[in-house]
């Protein structure tokens, strides 16, 4: 490591935490040490924008309040409440976690930074969160703000796309991590979301812009390194909207792949169906690490009898627009409902 343990950089850390004192954002869960609501914030929020994510994680704990209540919950009502926010797999995960919980714990959130760790879906970074926050824990919450803000302030061009990133950044932000970790965790995010943005940061106003060596060289577009370019593979779906008089077919997922539990259509129809194809439409819709191209085939069951036999057949679930809007889709399912139920009411 290039940074002597011998030189001081708490000032660094202890800097960062003033001007978190004067500018923290006003978030609701910033009125908590609650580790429930700390928790599912810290997963609501990882991938979600604060703006986007705020009015879900509102209804969320406006629903699921503790523990207890989630843990009890249906699996499909906490889906339905994560609707919107994507990544269906968290909340999978959360509600796991929540019984998990209930049955190791009694029913009180673990307090230890090791113990939170074996909670379902909890990585690194959140349970580091949720113990500094809440319990006064020591480690920091590293995650692509930390990245960020370090390498510039140190103009280190460490490789974050690197497998041992995260060890390396860990071990950097002990040099200047305050007594306050829990306030310096927020503070990173906050800082590497308003001010220390990946494009265009606002240096004028950062309170770290004397210590930053990207900034004094000139040099802040050059950090972090990133040189692995994870390229998404490309995968083709088929859908068949089979529908008759406002009805049509779903059904749900399996708890593997792509769109963990949610809801499609027909990936596939019988012959006799193939007669009532109106016409298709191809969506591309873009995930972490897949470029999805997807054709929906219009199926409009004209034959009473072709309907009821393939129901008959089948597994799938009948619904209509308004029972459909009861469950989760993948967003490109969830357009082409919304879409054609415009286009039904108008004819
Ligand atoms: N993003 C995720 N968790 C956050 C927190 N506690 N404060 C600000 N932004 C966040």
């Amino acid at each position: 490591m290039k940074h002597p343990e011998s030189q001081d950089f708490k000032h660094i850390g202890n800097k960062l935490l003033n001007w978190y004192k004067q500018n923290a954002r006003d978030l609701p869960f910033r009125q908590t040490k609650d580790p429930y609501k700390i928790w599912i914030c810290e997963i609501v929020f990882q991938q979600t924008r604060i703006n986007q994510g705020l009015n879900h994680y509102n209804n969320f704990i406006k629903r699921f309040p503790d523990v207890k209540t989630l843990a009890n919950a249906e699996e499909d009502e906490v889906l339905l409440y994560w609707k919107g926010l994507g990544y269906y797999s968290r909340a999978i995960n959360i509600h796991k976690a929540a019984q998990q919980i209930m049955n190791d714990y009694q029913g009180t959130f673990p307090s230890d930074y090791d113990e939170i760790l074996k909670l379902k879906g909890v990585g690194k970074y959140t349970a580091a969160a949720v113990s500094s926050i809440c319990f006064n824990g020591k480690m920091p919450a590293v995650d692509g703000n930390f990245y960020r803000v370090l390498s510039r302030v140190f103009a280190d061009d460490f490789d974050i796309s690197n497998s041992r990133a995260f060890n390396y950044f860990s071990e950097l932000a002990t040099l200047v991590l305050p007594e306050n970790v829990g306030d310096f965790n927020q503070a990173m995010m906050d800082l590497g979301s308003e001010i220390c943005k990946p494009r265009n940061p606002f240096c004028g106003e950062c309170p770290l812009n004397e210590d930053c060596l990207a900034f004094s060289l000139n040099k802040i577009s050059e950090f972090p390194v990133k040189t692995k370019k994870v390229k998404a593979a490309d995968l083709g779906l088929k859908y068949y909207f089979v529908h008759r008089n406002g009805q049509f077919l779903i059904q749900q997922r399996k708890d593997d792949f792509i769109w963990k539990k949610l809801f499609e259509f027909p990936p596939e129809i019988s012959e006799e169906l193939m007669h009532f194809i109106k016409s298709s439409k191809t969506v591309n819709h873009k995930l972490t690490h897949k470029n999805l191209s997807i054709e929906i085939f219009n199926v409009e069951v004209d034959s009473e009898t072709v309907w009821t036999d393939f129901i008959a057949e089948n597994n799938y679930i009948i619904t209509d627009f308004e029972g459909s809007y009861e469950r989760s889709f993948p967003k490109p399912l969830e357009t082409y409902i919304q879409n054609y139920h415009t286009a039904y009411r108008i004819l």
